[in-house]
């Protein structure tokens, strides 16, 4: 199994250092622009490989895409990150000329790769590789709701005194801080409704402060979040690299599902070696239909900015 990030920023190297640690991947590759970078710290992660337990091996390059070639899996996390004030949409000018020619790269070494799409606008980014490259849906993976259930978990769990490992939620709809649809109604503590034991107003204030989970870490670090994001990307390579059938939230193709098409946004799929096995359709009602409308009008109106 040999797994690609592009980006040697934060993100991508939280992520390697999260794949190698579950050492579940043969090799992974790290490649960046900046000079040395990449080098650097494949070389630092190298290092923890006898302290940590891995077998990994983690190589970097300065953007020699040969490298990468036969990758089974790729995250493109390349692109600039938001700054203080700044929506994930602002980043589009910039970044989607960058995923565009990073996609092309990796498919000319590897022409079966799975993509996993992080750069931002993401879910206009994933919609962005789906144009250009024309790959089957199931090989086009925008990561946003893995990463924002994460949020919301971890909310949930603070509100409810809970243990994290006793909560359980979901996140779907697009991945920015207006867009996301937290489903505080399917959420459990241990199988129970979290609404047995939170009030309306409480748990409207873990959906309201899920949204805005980003945002709030970009105010406190000065730039975007990289822990959780790196460890979410690494829970999606893990399921397909390990043929898991495991259900995340991510950003795919629709065509009907959920009432919508020609976008991508984050619904329920199972994802297993061949990615995206199956888009899962959950009942929703009246009102969470009516955010994920509203929330896939967003998406739309930003991917009517990409020159495609
Ligand atoms: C975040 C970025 C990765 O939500 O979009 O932290």
């Amino acid at each position: 199994m040999k797994v690609t990030i592009v980006g040697a920023g934060a993100v991508g190297a939280s992520c390697a250092d999260y794949i190698a640690s579950k050492n579940f991947a043969s090799e992974v590759v790290i490649l960046d622009i900046k000079e040395g970078v990449a080098e650097g710290k494949a070389m630092d992660l190298m290092q923890c490989a006898s302290l940590n337990g891995f077998d990994t091996r983690i190589i970097g390059s300065t953007n020699d895409y040969s490298k990468t070639a036969n990758s089974d899996i790729a995250v493109i996390t390349s692109g600039i990150p938001r700054k203080p004030g700044m929506t994930r949409e602002e980043l589009i000018g910039i970044n989607a000329g960058i995923v565009k020619s990073v996609a092309a790269s990796l498919l000319e070494h590897s022409p079966e790769v799975i993509l996993i799409v992080v750069s931002n606008p993401m879910d206009t980014m994933t919609y962005l590789v789906h144009k250009t490259t024309g790959l089957p849906k199931n090989r086009i993976i925008g990561m946003g709701g893995a990463l924002d259930s994460a949020r919301f978990k971890y909310r949930l769990a603070e509100a409810l005194g809970a243990p994290i490992s006793d909560v359980d939620g979901m996140v779907i709809g697009g991945h920015s801080d207006t867009g996301m649809v937290p489903l505080t109604r399917h959420a459990t503590r241990n199988s129970i409704k979290v609404s047995e034991f939170l009030s309306e107003d409480r748990m409207q204030q873990v959906a309201e402060d899920t949204k805005v989970g980003g945002a709030t870490l970009t105010k406190l670090l000065g730039t975007s979040a990289w822990y959780a994001p790196g460890a979410a990307v690494s829970g999606l390579v893990q399921a397909i690299a390990c043929d898991q059938k495991k259900i995340f939230p991510c950003s795919t193709l629709l065509e009907g599902e959920y009432g919508l098409n020609d976008l991508c946004i984050g619904v329920p799929v199972v994802l297993g070696r061949k990615g995206i096995e199956r888009i899962v359709a959950i009942e929703l009602n009246e009102a969470e239909k009516a955010k994920m409308q509203e929330s896939a009008a967003g998406v739309s109106k930003t991917n009517g900015l990409l020159d495609v």
